[in-house]
């Protein structure tokens, strides 16, 4: 079905003033299903959403996201060159991978589900009180990143937490969640070493490179919460985008809806109780020369919910220290058969130029192409 923009729209609608009113309850999507909305506004109506037909999610697909087993890795050499290379191609040919048995108790993970989704089932009065657009809060609660810079806003809030360097004090955390945030992202950044050294070695690198050239390294957790959606034809929970860091490990719960564009087809990253979703950013993949790649992905909406993720980016911290730091092709991976495709940058200049051109990752790195 082909839904055209609504061209009544200049006159019957106006954009500002709806989007102003929705920021001003402070109560994101959740806020309007409580009040009593049944059929989305205006404001989350994407344009020319075309669910159906170019690139359709075809559930006989012969595709699936890779799942790797990380059980073992360090006790039986034959299974962890085994990974390496599963690491390797899945890095290549999908940016995402499914791991399991990667060491975080599945409690830990049901908790951190459910402590997102206190967060956002509490009182809108509650909630209200950490809802801000002030970036220098180390925790903020938002609906859409960039609502009023994008053409349509997604079905979905947002909290943010910036967990390293630097973290909030545990009382800046609100108390329904506070003790899993703080157990759940210390268990994920050790997983998020480990997944590092995994992806040096199958790079041919020393197994500490990539940890060493990342360091001091950011970890930014956003919980975000995908009310079920009364017209899920017309809206999406995330819109199209890469990811602008080096690693994001991705926890979701059973509902799906998040896809990858695999081959020019989107493909569902079916939930699996248990596993997290890794994926690679930009940025990984300008230090890997394309060998390891940033692709699209998104999150569609469903009429059941509501749903929960909750992503760990890995990123450059923007301090002061780190920001003359450059990056650029990792030398050791480069030959006469590999020449740089990326110039060398500054972390500075790619943390300016990613928020100069938004979400869009292909021309994000076609700044840096040589
Ligand atoms: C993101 C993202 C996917 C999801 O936060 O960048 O892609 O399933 N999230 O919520
Ligand atoms: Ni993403």
């Amino acid at each position: 079905m082909e839904l055209e923009e609504n061209n009544s729209s200049t006159s019957t609608y106006d954009r500002i003033a709806e989007v102003k009113a929705f920021e001003e309850s402070k109560a994101g999507v959740k806020g309007l299903l409580e009040s009593g909305v049944t059929k989305i506004p205006h404001m989350f109506h994407s344009p020319k959403l075309n669910l159906n037909s170019t690139h359709e999610t075809d559930s006989s697909s012969k595709f699936s996201v890779p799942i790797i087993d990380l059980q073992d890795i360090n006790t039986n050499p034959c299974i962890h060159v085994e990974v390496l290379n599963k690491i390797r191609s899945a890095c290549k040919e999908w940016g995402f991978f499914q791991v399991i048995n990667h060491g975080i108790p599945v409690s830990v993970l049901d908790e951190m589900i459910s402590g997102i989704r206190r967060f956002n089932e509490q009182e809108a009065v509650e909630r209200k009180p950490f809802y801000t657009r002030d970036a220098s809060k180390k925790v903020r609660y938002f609906s859409n990143g960039s609502l009023f810079r994008d053409p349509a806003a997604n079905w979905r809030d947002s909290i943010a937490i910036f967990v390293s360097p630097d973290p909030p004090k545990p009382e800046e955390i609100p108390h329904v969640c506070r003790d899993i945030v703080i157990e759940y992202s210390k268990k994920v950044r050790t997983l998020a070493f480990t997944i590092f050294e995994l992806f040096s070695e199958a790079l041919g690198l020393d197994p500490s490179y990539l940890k060493e050239l990342i360091s001091p390294y950011g970890q930014f957790l956003l919980g975000h919460y995908y009310p079920a959606c009364p017209e899920p034809e017309v809206t999406l929970g995330i819109s199209k985008h890469t990811d602008s860091d080096f690693l994001t490990i991705l926890l979701q719960d059973q509902i799906g809806g998040l896809q990858v564009l695999h081959q020019n087809q989107w493909v569902d990253v079916r939930p699996l109780h248990g596993s997290l979703v890794v994926n690679i950013g930009n940025v990984m993949q300008l230090l890997t020369n394309d060998m390891f790649t940033s692709v699209y992905h998104r999150v569609i909406t469903k009429n059941i919910g509501p749903r929960i993720s909750i992503a760990n980016f890995f990123v450059n911290p923007s301090l002061e220290v780190v920001k003359s730091k450059v990056v650029g092709p990792i030398k050791e991976l480069l030959s006469e058969e590999n020449p740089p495709i990326y110039r060398d940058t500054t972390v500075k200049e790619v943390i300016a130029h990613y928020y100069e051109k938004g979400l869009d990752g292909n021309s994000y790195l076609q700044h840096f192409r040589l």
